[in-house]
């Protein structure tokens, strides 16, 4: 659906105007599609080189041919900052963060990127550190408030041992794939299997359940254009829309109610017939929106059911049946509904931010099997659900984040695949939010 207000201050008249009148004026956000990988300009690196992540940042600013400065410069427009703030163990270090944004927060192109990577709080040696690394969430979801212009702002925490495995991720959030995604702490840990160096998403075999139309649509088309091979599943009603992406994409249609009593045998018996899947996107969700008082039985249990029971059924199942791959991935679409809490959406919020405890519960589980599971929580998502909204809460809900509007389906898309990467095996049992940084919830 379109942004009108978006693209009206953006063009000539409509510029001038909202200068003129005071008004916000949102950057178009800058993804892949428009944008290739790259920052917008070079990536300076504080305060110095030779922190813990020294190796990661060096190999990132090599591989990306990112040039890469270490001295701010006042003539230059930067792409990218990245702080390593992982030795901050007190007050007094941290002003080193005061003194490096201060100077460098102006000099960052519009669509540029900002990293603060500190160290997992709770394993810092003692009280003070803990509580320095833990306010830094504090420090980098201010710096994404101010930042604006689609300026992209985050975390990283790095656990010991995950120095390595930082790179995928740190590689998502300085590319233009992260472009939704800002105010976020990301905790990287030792991956929980090997990767070839290198290994994308060519020839994985990936399930996305609710396939057939926008976001799940989305994920199944971005998946097929880095190469995987995609089974897209949805219920026999939306068989159109199945097939004609099966035709376009060349994906397996799966059709089938993810709530039917035999699904989850009958996902698993397809998931040995293939030789299991790389990747399970548990996307198919269901709205029932009502105030708690009015809601009918069969609203509450159908939205449990298809946003909670099932995919959790069937992960169960995947899971202990052999129906995953090494180094596999889980990853479920929550809601910043589940973060925040919505009105008329109890039942929703329910089964999305169950998800929040679900991740956390089995991520230490089955990354003794090798794999990792991981919520994305996307908040306004420009799809036929929003559409829908009247037209005063839609506006609303569009413009209260820090990029002033609504995010793409291939927004939630960008993030799933990052999570999904063979190369991703350090994040395990995180919700990531894909909200432009939602006040909501914040
Ligand atoms: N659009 C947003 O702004 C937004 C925000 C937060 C979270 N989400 C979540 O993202 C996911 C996708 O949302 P969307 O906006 O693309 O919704 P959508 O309604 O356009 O698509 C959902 C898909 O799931 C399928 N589905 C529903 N019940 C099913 C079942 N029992 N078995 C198999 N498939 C089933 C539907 O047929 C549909 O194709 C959902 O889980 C939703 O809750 C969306």
């Amino acid at each position: 659906m379109s942004d009108r207000y978006l693209d009206f201050a953006n063009s000539g008249v409509g510029g001038w105007l909202t200068g003129a009148l005071g008004l916000p004026r949102p950057a178009p956000l800058r993804r892949r599609a428009e944008a290739g990988a790259g920052l917008v300009g070079p990536l300076l690196l504080g305060p110095d080189t030779d922190g813990r992540l020294a190796t990661t940042l060096g190999r990132l600013a090599g591989t990306a041919g990112q040039k890469t400065h270490v001295e701010w410069s006042p003539d230059v427009r930067y792409g990218g900052l990245v702080f390593d703030a992982s030795g901050c163990g007190d007050a007094a270090a941290a002003q080193g963060l005061y003194r490096f944004f201060h100077q460098a927060i102006r000099s960052v192109a519009e669509h540029g990127r900002i990293v603060v990577i500190g160290t997992t709080p709770e394993l810092m040696a003692d009280a003070e550190g803990e509580a320095i690394q833990r306010g830094l969430e504090g420090f980098v979801r201010s710096l994404a408030k101010e930042a604006r212009r689609s300026i992209g702002v985050h975390l990283l925490y790095v656990a010991p041992g995950g120095e390595d495995a930082a790179g995928s991720t740190l590689d998502f959030l300085l590319s233009p794939r992260s472009a939704y995604v800002s105010g976020q702490a990301i905790r990287v840990a030792a991956p929980v299997a090997t990767s070839e160096p290198g290994a994308g998403h060519k020839g994985r075999r990936v399930l996305v359940t609710g396939a057939s139309r926008g976001i799940g649509e989305a994920i199944t088309r971005l998946f097929v254009a880095d190469g995987a091979q995609v089974v897209a599943l949805d219920v026999a009603g939306a068989a159109e829309g199945l097939s004609a992406l099966s035709a376009e994409l060349g994906v397996d249609a799966l059709a089938l109610d993810i709530t039917a009593p035999d699904a989850a045998e009958a996902i698993l018996a397809d998931a040995l017939a293939r030789g299991g899947y790389d990747v399970v996107v548990h996307n198919a969700g269901i709205t029932r929106d009502r105030t708690l008082a009015r809601m009918e039985p069969r609203e509450w249990d159908s939205v449990m059911a298809v946003n909670l029971s099932a995919p959790l059924a069937i992960t169960r199942g995947l899971v202990e049946g052999g129906g995953m791959r090494p180094n596999g991935r889980i990853i479920a679409v929550s809601s910043l509904s589940g973060i925040a809490g919505n009105m008329g959406q109890s039942n929703y919020a329910l089964s999305k931010a169950a998800w929040i405890g679900a991740v956390r519960r089995l991520a230490p589980k089955l990354a003794g099997q090798g794999i990792t599971i991981n919520a994305v929580a996307p908040g306004f998502i420009e799809t036929q659900m929003t559409a829908a909204i009247p037209f005063a809460i839609r506006e609303a809900g569009r413009r209260m984040n820090s990029m002033g509007q609504g995010g793409h389906p291939v927004d939630v898309a960008e993030t799933i695949a990052w999570l999904a990467h063979p190369a991703s095996g350090g994040v395990n049992g995180q919700v990531v939010r894909v909200c432009g940084q939602s006040l909501l919830g914040a």
